[in-house]
């Protein structure tokens, strides 16, 4: 898989990208994340990536050139399957879209700065807008660290044990069962007892009912979808 980020401030991508399973992910060729400087597709002295918005509201857009000639370079080198935006008024981002995503060949993802993004980019490139969340950041790099971080884990190979990513929360629309580890029992908070019997069957089926009692009580809404 291949990731293309475009981006403002490349520095704040460089962290999250480039460690732990994202690196190795990356070390192994699983996926290629590469990330452009919006500036670079600029033509002027300043390396002006905004502008006034039309109509006098306060705040800078995001000018239409820079992103068109970095995404038109991006296509003319190889097809994209989706082209995302990253905004607070996407579509809400989970599970199921980190699923789909993964098994894409290749994304770009535009990060959203400054008051927002000329509209006309949203309405003739961009295939997918997404929100990670109803809240506001200064800028679209986290929500594509996130966006990427998601896709890349569900890659096969690169969290070690397959089945890890199959039993995540989320994956049933369940959040995930309480886990433990040694001690059995920590200055008397004991581990439930079934966990440490023995019986498959029995630690199955104790998973599956947490699972259902915690998504009931903390995550309702899971539920009715
Ligand atoms: N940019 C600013 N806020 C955002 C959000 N909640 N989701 C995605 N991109 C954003």
């Amino acid at each position: 898989m291949r990731i293309d980020i475009i981006t403002v401030v490349p520095e704040l991508l460089d962290s999250p990208l480039n460690e732990s399973i994202l690196k190795r992910a990356r070390e192994k060729g699983l996926v290629e994340i590469v990330i452009h400087n919006l500036r670079d597709y600029t033509d002027d002295k300043r390396r002006t990536v905004d502008d006034y918005p039309f109509g006098g509201e306060a705040g800078m857009v995001m000018k239409i050139e820079p992103v068109y000639r970095c995404i038109e370079h991006l296509k003319s080198e190889r097809h994209y399957d989706e082209i995302i935006f990253t905004s607070p008024d996407g579509i809400r981002y989970d599970q199921h879209e980190a699923n789909r995503l993964s098994t894409l060949e290749n994304i770009i993802i535009l990060c959203g700065h400054y008051k927002g993004i000329d509209f006309r980019i949203r309405e003739h490139l961009i295939t997918r807008e997404i929100s990670i969340g109803d809240y506001v950041l200064t800028g679209g790099e986290l929500a594509a660290a996130i966006i990427t971080d998601s896709v890349v884990r569900l890659l096969p190979g690169a969290i070690g044990d397959e089945e890890s990513a199959l039993t995540d929360c989320f994956q049933d629309d369940l959040l995930a069962p309480p886990i433990y580890t040694r001690p059995a029992d920590f200055n008397g908070w004991k581990v439930p007892e079934v966990l440490t019997s023995g019986n498959f069957a029995e630690i199955e089926k104790w998973q599956e009912e947490q699972s259902y009692e915690r998504t009931r009580a903390l995550r309702p809404d899971l539920l009715e979808r």
